[in-house]
């Protein structure tokens, strides 16, 4: 372990950010965290935060995220998600530091059944998937000493994420429509941030690109069914809620997405030991969370 060097989390204030510097925390894993203020497009502003700093990890959750407003404002994604990426590919690379990054399942096209391992080539239909492929690309041209990891549905205690949505519209009593022919899994945070945490301070060396979601496919209108269910069982929903399954076709999402991608995660459980289960448990899981960590509460 190498922890005369600590780790620079950016994007530490975004919803998986959030989770990963708990993480870290809890194992006891040094981390000087950054998001707006050192704005990754800019080389000088990384430069300067990270001078004076012994760095041996770099962990990035900045991003653009806003998957609808990309398709109007593609190179506002490009800028943070490719040449942003880029610029603290660099700098790592420049520096000896290792480098985590996050992608999505948005970089697959999503037509076909079986589950995609890593090597299958992606084919983003949107233009937030064509940004984060292009990330990834530029990364792996500047630095090899990385670990990727591809993530679909992400969710956690920090919002805005769906499950906060979905539980906020039926206790407001209004009710949501959602899609039952998109399928794919989601990905619970807190587990996710535990086994990158254990990654670092195991100080493995077995870089390369990984996919890790929860167990399970599902629909997402399956997710928020599951997120009424659950979460009256826990009290966190009372009386009638109205759930509407609608189609694609029927709801105005801007961005196309993927009918179904479903991440295989096995070289992450074989290579890298992660820890993989079940989607409703780790739903299970997200309740009793947020039931202890009252101030994380969507
Ligand atoms: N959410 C999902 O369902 C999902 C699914 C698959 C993969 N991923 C990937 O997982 C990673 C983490 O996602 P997330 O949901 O935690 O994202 P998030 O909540 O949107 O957090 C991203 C953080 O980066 C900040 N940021 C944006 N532009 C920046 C810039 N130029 N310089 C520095 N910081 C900047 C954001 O600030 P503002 O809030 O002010 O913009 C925000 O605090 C991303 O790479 C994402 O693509 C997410």
């Amino acid at each position: 372990m190498e922890f005369d060097r600590g780790i620079w989390l950016t994007g530490a204030d975004g919803m998986l950010g959030r989770q990963l510097a708990a993480a870290f925390a809890e194992e006891g894993l040094p981390c000087h965290a950054s998001d707006r203020e050192v704005d990754i497009r800019d080389r000088h502003a990384l430069e300067g935060f990270a001078r004076g700093r012994r760095i041996g990890w770099i962990v990035n959750c900045a991003a653009y995220t806003a998957v609808d407003r990309a398709e109007d404002e593609p190179d506002a994604a490009l800028a943070v998600n490719a040449a942003g990426v880029e610029n603290l590919a660099r700098l790592a690379a420049g520096r000896g530091a290792r480098f985590i990054h996050f992608s999505t399942d948005y970089v697959f096209a999503g037509d076909r059944p079986g589950p995609y391992r890593e090597d299958e080539p992606p084919r983003p239909l949107s233009r937030y998937g064509w940004s984060k492929w292009q990330g990834e690309l530029r990364l792996a041209a500047v630095h090899d000493r990385f670990f990727l990891f591809r993530v679909s549905w992400l969710y956690g205690v920090h919002g805005p994420n769906f499950v906060h949505t979905m539980l906020r519209l039926f206790r407001e009593g209004g009710g949501a429509r959602v899609v039952n022919d998109q399928f794919g899994s989601p990905t619970y945070a807190a587990l996710l941030a535990a086994n990158i945490a254990g990654l670092i301070a195991s100080g493995s060396e077995r870089f390369g690109v990984y996919h890790y979601c929860d167990r399970g496919v599902i629909s997402w209108f399956d997710f928020a069914a599951a997120v009424r269910d659950l979460g009256r069982a826990a009290g966190r929903i009372e009386g009638p809620v109205a759930l509407e399954a609608v189609s694609t076709a029927a709801y105005s999402g801007r961005a196309p997405r993927p009918a179904r991608v479903v991440l295989n995660s096995g070289k992450a459980e074989r290579e890298l030991g992660f820890l993989v289960r079940d989607w409703r448990q780790n739903l299970g899981e997200f309740f009793r969370e947020t039931a202890r960590r009252p101030g994380a509460k969507p």
